[in-house]
């Protein structure tokens, strides 16, 4: 095909996919009377059937990207999707030799969603891996290390506020621009306190967690943000139950959640954004409640309730 014939092909393209776009508009619209604003709502929702329309039986299926996906939750949250139906998951990883080993994923390519990026050096992140994704979980974090000393320190570049504050900022800006719909964020419990007296850690991971999470909320993105107690790798026998503000309603004789279930929980938050949105909640395992299975609907609904200061100082507001 010569260079003339492909540019009028090309315009001949477009001037059908504008006469497409005109018809459904003018069918959203009503040919008579459309208010200038019902114009605009028409032609959105005439560009977003045409978008159904172009992508077919894609259009059911809901692209969830996890970062941090080689990390021990990240890989659980990875491999459940995996199960999901009507989710296409891919995976922002920094190791690609790690990728392969853990994610069975064959080839390990761009192809089979997997992507390799370091969130502290923007510029190495791949934009493919953001678009058309609908919701993204971030599971990276910075990853402590024992000094020779035997102290805990972070290897260079690695420390919380590169990875935690910036590395998670950088992840948040990459969604806006792409449209990104919802994004689920890993946090900690443990916030409200200035200096966690139980953390032998440096570099005040904590405060950098809780300034990310406050930038995804100003984001303008739907958020779902997940504060979870001590993580293991063991199956945790209990219910999870949610709270606010460090104030886990029943009172924990064993302060920990197995990764399993927060990779569960970011899963079923994926799936539902319109059941998980706009809540910000702490979550642990439920001692009160051995050996029982979690109804999401519940813990959702409880998770966006604002219910803090229960036993600090309560009643908060005085009775007169
Ligand atoms: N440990 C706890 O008790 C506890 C309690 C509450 C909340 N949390 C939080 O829960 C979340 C999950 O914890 P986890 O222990 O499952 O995480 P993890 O195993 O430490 O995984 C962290 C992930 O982040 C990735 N990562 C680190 N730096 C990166 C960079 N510069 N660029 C790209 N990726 C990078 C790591 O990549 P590699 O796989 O290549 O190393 C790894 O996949 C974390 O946010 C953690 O802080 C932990």
């Amino acid at each position: 095909m010569t260079t003339t014939s492909r540019r009028s092909s090309g315009a001949l393209r477009g001037l059908c996919l504008a006469a497409a776009l005109l018809l459904l508009l003018l069918a959203s619209c009503g040919l008579r009377g459309a208010h200038p604003g019902e114009l605009g709502q028409g032609l959105r929702a005439a560009a977003a059937n045409l978008k159904t329309a172009n992508l077919g039986s894609e259009a059911q299926e809901r692209v969830v990207l996890v970062t941090g996906a080689t990390g021990r939750t990240g890989l659980q949250t990875y491999q459940e999707l995996k199960k999901r139906a009507g989710v296409r998951v891919r995976a922002l990883v920094r190791n690609a030799t790690k990728a392969a080993a853990l994610l069975d994923c064959g080839p390990c390519g761009s192809e089979q969603g997997i992507f390799v990026g370091d969130v502290t050096k923007p510029k190495s992140l791949p934009k493919a891996a953001f678009q058309g994704v609908d919701t993204l979980i971030v599971l990276t974090s910075a990853k402590p290390i024992k000094s020779k000393s035997g102290k805990w320190t972070f290897p260079k570049g690695g420390w919380p506020k590169e990875v935690d504050w910036k590395g998670q900022v950088v992840q948040f800006e990459a969604a806006v621009a792409s449209g990104v719909d919802h994004v689920v964020l890993v946090s900690t419990a443990g916030t409200t306190a200035p200096e966690p007296p139980y953390i032998p850690m440096p570099g005040h991971d904590f405060f950098f967690k809780l300034n990310a999470e406050a930038v995804l909320m100003q984001s303008q993105l739907r958020f779902t943000i997940v504060k979870p107690c001590g993580l293991t790798n063991a199956k945790v026998p209990f219910a999870s139950q949610v709270g606010h503000c460090d104030e886990l309603p029943h009172p924990v004789t064993m302060p920990l959640i197995s990764r399993s279930k927060v990779a569960e929980i970011c899963v079923e938050a994926a799936i539902d954004p319109a059941r998980s949105a706009h809540a910000r909640f702490d979550v642990c395992n439920d001692p009160l409640r051995p050996g029982q299975a979690d109804d999401f609907d519940k813990l959702f609904a409880k998770a966006k309730k604002l219910d803090c200061f229960r036993s600090m100082w309560a009643p908060v507001v005085e009775q007169s």
